[in-house]
């Protein structure tokens, strides 16, 4: 049974795993000619998606993770993008792809591929689970899309509300009512 803060399921956990090894076969093929794909994984949200992404490709991978906020405790973009952790190795001359769990705003990511390029990678891709163009504030270029879905708030599958529902196999929208009743600031 779902949650009761939760809506509907917007996508199966069967809907991501197939999407996630076309998505997967599709960097191989790219990448067919490179000796490996260094994958970047943005924490927090993108953790499972990029768990399962390695265990769909055959290319050899190296991972490593970068940590940025661009959210409040809030289902609103602030706009402002921090480096809460950086990478550990350098991406001078590689394969380099971007795995994002969501594009909303599209900040953080123009943000995160001007940074990353600063850095003379060979190729600078972009993986992203989810896209949400209606939503879309800069252009910002995607190679690799798992699926668009509408103007909600989505948890499941490594994304949270509040630090909650990341470890849902599926991605469901959370209820409106809950949504609106936690974004209030907690009483005095
Ligand atoms: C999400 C997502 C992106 C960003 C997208 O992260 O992982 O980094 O928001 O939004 P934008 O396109 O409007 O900039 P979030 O801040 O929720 O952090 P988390 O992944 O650590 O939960």
């Amino acid at each position: 049974m779902l949650h009761p803060h939760l809506d509907s399921v917007l996508l199966t956990a069967d809907d991501i795993q197939a999407r996630v090894r076309t998505m997967a076969h599709a960097i191989d093929a790219d990448f067919a000619e490179d000796d490996r794909v260094h994958l970047v994984c943005v924490l927090k949200g993108a953790f499972m998606f990029l768990a399962d992404l390695v265990r769909a490709m055959s290319a050899r991978v190296t991972v490593d993770f970068i940590a940025v906020s661009s959210y409040a405790a809030s289902t609103t973009s602030s706009g402002e993008v921090r480096v809460l952790k950086d990478l550990d190795a350098r991406l001078q001359g590689r394969g380099v792809v971007i795995v994002e769990d969501i594009v909303d705003t599209g900040l953080t990511l123009r943000y995160l591929q001007a940074l990353l390029r600063t850095r003379s990678p060979r190729v600078l891709r972009t993986a992203c689970l989810l896209n949400k163009p209606s939503r879309r504030q800069v252009d910002v270029a995607v190679d690799y899309v798992g699926f668009d879905i509408p103007d909600r708030f989505v948890v499941g599958y490594g994304l949270d509300f509040n630090d909650r529902f990341r470890g849902l196999p599926y991605i469901a929208t959370l209820a409106p009512a809950n949504v609106i009743r936690e974004r209030r600031p907690p009483a005095p």
